[in-house]
Formats: structure tokens, sequence, C-alpha cells
């Protein structure tokens, strides 16, 4: 097809980017997430052309809500989330599309309605439409709207055909190896594994997206990046926050099932499997799936190699802020974990005796996600140093966020008439290099759904390979009660004790 005969919102743009006819219905619609990411998401879409010519928009939800108010709290989703300024005309196009159902998640009726509704929608377009199903409410209900979405036909819409139905579902995927085995299996007997979308919102970051570029199309690093030139890996998922109004899920989760189980393994597998044959998204996952089941089972018994701890009061942006245990909500004694390190051994040719660090927390010094893998330090200390450890290890960091970009330390001699050295900074930022305004993870993710590209979500033995290393992990601390778990001050770095992974080898955690 010549871009001429493309519908006008999709000309000048790669045609794989061009998703079919397609209606998006949001369960959940009335929520936080539709609001703060999904609606910006699509708005956005729609201002850079990356839409369907025949898109509609269908929001799900248990209360009653007319398409009238529902387009309202839309617009007023965009006016207040999204990252460029609301367009009348652009988001008129999106709005005139925009319709709402309401239903309960248990309700086979409701679905049948939601059927109904969107064969209305086929008749006014005249021809058969995808159907992606955002599943975007709490967890509790994520296995009734699958079931009921394969007992009312929608979860098999079209299939065999290009425009068959797909579903997303959001995170958390399961709590534990055995419930995210539930879920993949009530998936599978609705929907096929290509249907399926499993969100990791870290996959549709750009930087997250730029490792594998970085990795995989520049020729200077594969030569170095194995065991024989890197020293450790160190992954940083840190927030500066503290549990604020969300007590009440953190403490049925915790930093481990938060943050470590799902990004920071999103993170090292990027960062640790082998060339990919293509980009395609079975040949990446099959990638990464190889890589997480060369993990070593994570010791637990003393010494392990985890560490937990609760954030204690302390200062943070330069006001005194509550502990964990006296925030709203905690129960008194919580044994959950607002931090969590771990140290992990990939057994395998490439990264045998590299120990990964991963660490996560909340009210940490600073918002910042990292990877910063650290090269060997030089042999021989022929500039004056008393020791080689005197010189700076080569580090290359890739900020993950915020100030998103990649930066290499190199060790340079300072100017003048003697030999020293010093560690210096080289850096590439994103804002400077390509302007600030990128697309969201979301709008990438939604567009990827769309148009049936899974390579920036995770596959059902992606999830349970990662919950298999860590179920063991929740089981024992769950058996220790409140025993072994290390305090640390809010606006800190994170307990002391978690520097005890690193320092068998010599290592400290980087301080990004
Ligand atoms: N919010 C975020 O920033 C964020 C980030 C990452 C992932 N997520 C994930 O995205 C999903 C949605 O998050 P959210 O923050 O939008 O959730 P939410 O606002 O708490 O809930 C979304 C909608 O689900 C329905 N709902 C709420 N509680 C329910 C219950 N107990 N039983 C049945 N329905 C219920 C409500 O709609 P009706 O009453 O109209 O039916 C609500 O508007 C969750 O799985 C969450 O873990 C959220």
């Amino acid at each position: 097809m010549a871009d001429s005969d493309r519908h006008p919102f999709l000309q000048g743009f790669s045609k794989h980017r061009g998703a079919p006819a397609t209606v998006v219905v949001i369960f959940g619609a009335s929520g936080d997430l539709t609001a703060r990411k999904l609606i910006p998401a699509i708005y956005n879409l729609s201002y850079d052309n990356l839409l369907p010519a025949d898109f509609h928009l269908v929001g799900y939800g248990r209360k009653p809500i007319p398409d009238e108010e529902f387009r309202t709290m839309a617009s007023g989703a965009v006016k207040e989330f999204s990252r460029r300024e609301l367009d009348a005309e652009i988001w008129g196009r999106v709005a005139a599309n925009t319709t709402y159902v309401s239903g309960g998640y248990d309700e086979r009726a409701g679905f049948d309605r939601l059927a109904a509704h969107i064969g209305e929608i086929e008749k006014g377009i005249g021809g058969e439409v995808q159907s992606l199903f955002y599943i975007s409410t709490p967890p509790s209900v994520f296995g009734p709207i699958i079931e009921n979405l394969g007992l009312s036909g929608l979860g098999g819409r079209n299939l065999g055909n290009a425009n068959h139905s797909k579903v997303v579902v959001e995170k958390p995927f399961g709590r534990d190896l055995n419930s995210a085995r539930l879920l993949n299996s009530a998936l599978r007997s609705v929907f096929s594994e290509e249907q399926v979308y499993r969100i990791d919102h870290y996959l549709g970051k750009e930087t997250v997206q730029d490792l594998l570029v970085q990795r995989f199309a520049n020729s200077i690093f594969e030569p170095l990046w194995n065991r024989n030139y890197i020293e450790s890996v160190q992954i940083t998922v840190a927030e500066d926050q503290g549990v604020g109004t969300r007590a009440g899920y953190y403490e049925q989760s915790g930093c481990l099932r938060d943050m470590i189980q799902n990004h920071t393994m999103q993170l090292l597998a990027l960062t640790a499997m082998e060339a990919p044959g293509s980009f395609e998204a079975e040949a990446v996952r099959d990638e990464k799936v190889k890589v997480l089941k060369a993990i070593q089972p994570i010791a637990l018994a003393e010494p392990g190699d985890v560490c937990r701890a609760q954030y204690v009061a302390g200062m943070t942006g330069g006001k005194s802020v509550p502990g964990y245990l006296d925030e709203e909500g905690v129960a008194p004694g919580s044994g959950t974990e607002t931090y969590a390190a771990i140290r992990l051994s990939i057994n395998n040719w490439r990264w045998h005796g590299v120990p990964f660090y991963l660490r996560s927390g909340k009210r940490l010094a600073r918002r910042v996600s990292e990877i910063a893998v650290q090269f060997k330090a030089p042999p021989g200390t022929i500039f004056g140093q008393k020791e080689r450890f005197d010189l700076a290890a080569n580090t290359l960091s890739f900020q993950i966020q915020p100030d998103e970009g990649l930066s290499m330390i190199l060790n340079a001699k300072i100017p003048g008439l003697e030999t020293r050295t010093q560690p210096v900074k080289m850096s590439f930022r994103y804002a400077t290099a390509f302007g600030s305004n990128t697309p969201e993870a979301y709008e990438r993710l939604v567009l990827d759904a769309m148009i049936g590209d899974g390579t920036l979500f995770i596959r059902g033995d992606e999830t349970e390979t990662s919950w298999k290393l860590y179920t063991p992990v929740l089981d024992f601390w769950r058996s220790q009660g409140r025993k072994g778990m290390e305090g640390y001050p809010a606006g800190s770095w994170g307990p002391n004790e978690a520097g005890g992974l690193l320092a068998p080898r010599g290592h400290a955690w980087r301080q990004p």
C-alpha cells in the first residue's frame, strides 16, 4: 500500500506501527491507572497519529457512568496528566468514539452487554475490529474478568484472523509461584499465549529499550561483556517516597514483590541475556528466560544472599518523616520489608563468578533507577598509586530514571607537572541529545499491544521463572517473623547490613 493510500493519521509513520481497526476496552476505567496513564497514553498516540483510523475506547466498571460523564472524566485526565496540553481537535477524535459499559467483573450479563456493544461498533464500521481488553483493576478480580471473557466468547473473538482479541494484564502478576501459575492457567484456558500481554511498565521506558540498543548496536561492548572483564553488576531501583496512602496495598506486597521480582529482574535479564537472533518477541523472550533460568537458588541461611529492612524515622527533603511502623495503615509489628537487597549468581559461561547485586527500597536518599556495570580494576600500579585499587574501577552506568542517560567513569590525568589520576565521568543525556518530551512507557506499550508486538511484555514462563527464584525467600521471611528485619533511617541509602552482601568480594554499594 502506498503511503498516500493509508489513512491520513498514519501517513508518514513507519507501516509496522499501524494497528488494525481496534476497540480498547479498559476494565477498571474509573480507576487511578486509567486516569494517570492509560487515557493520557491514548491521547498522545492520537496526537502522534498512531491510532488506527477506526479506533474506539470503551470503559467498563461496576458503577453506572453515562458516556458523556466518562468522556468528561477522560478529558479531565488528559488535562491533568498528559505530557502534552489537551488539544480540542485531537481529543475530539478520540472522544467521538469513547463510550462506557457498566457491569460487574463477575457478572456474565455485563460481558454479554459488552459483546453486544462491540458488535454494534463493528456494524457502524462495516467490518471486524480487534478487541484489546486492558485489565486495570485490583488483582482480586483478574480471575473473574478472564473467566467471563471466555464465557461470553469475547476472549476468542476473531480467532485465526489478524483481528483476534488480545488481553493486557496489569501487575502484580501473582504474589508467589503458585498464584502466578494459577493466573497463567486461567489465561491459557481462554487465550493463547500470543494473545496475552503481561505488563511491566519498566520495559516501556525509553532507557530500558536503549539498554538493548547500546548492547547490541555498538560493537565495543560485546567483547567486554563477560566474566573476563566485568567485576560485578549493581542494579538499583530506589524511591524517595514512603508508603504514603498506599499502606493497605503495600502491607500485602512489600519490596520484594513490588519491585525486585519484576522490575529489577527485567533490568537484570536485559543486561545479562545473550544476543537474540532477531528483535522478534519470541527471540528476545527466549534469551531472557534462558538467563533467568541460569540464576542459582538464593541462599537463605546466615550468611545468606538476602537482606531485608524497614525504614525508621529520619529526614528527607529537609523534613522529618516517620518510620514505616508509624505510618497510617501499617500493622503494629508489621513484618513487611520496605527495602530488599539480593546477591545473585548466574551459572553460565558468560557470567560465572560475577555477582549481580540488586537493591530496592522506599524512603531512600533519592529516587533513582540505574544499572551499573563495574569493570575489573586495571593491573599494576605504574602511576604511583599505592595499590591498584586507588584507581577508580571503570563503571558503565545506565540511568533509567530520572536524568535518563548513560555514563562511563574513566581514570584521567590531572593536568600538571606530575602524573596523578582522577576519575572523570563521560556522559550522554537523553534530554540533551533528543529533547525531553519523550513518549511515556504506557504509550509504547498500548501501541505495541494493539499492533501485536509482545517484545516488551512478559511471557508466562518468564514470570514463573522469576517467582520460582523468589518464592522460597518470601516463605523464609514469613517463617522468620521480624527476625533479621534490619532498620535504616529514612533518607539514607539503606541498612549498613546490606553492605555485608558485597564485602566478601571487596565490593561496596555505589551512591548513584
Ligand atoms: N495506579 C498506578 O499508578 C498503578 C501503577 C502500576 C500498576 N498498577 C496496577 O494497575 C491496576 C489498576 O490500578 P489502579 O490504581 O487504577 O486501581 P484502583 O483505582 O484501585 O481500581 C481500579 C478500578 O477497579 C475497580 N475496583 C476497585 N477496587 C475493587 C475491588 N475490590 N473489587 C472490584 N473492583 C474494584 C474500581 O472501578 P469500579 O468501581 O468502577 O468497578 C476502580 O476504579 C492494579 O492491578 C495495579 O496494581 C497501578
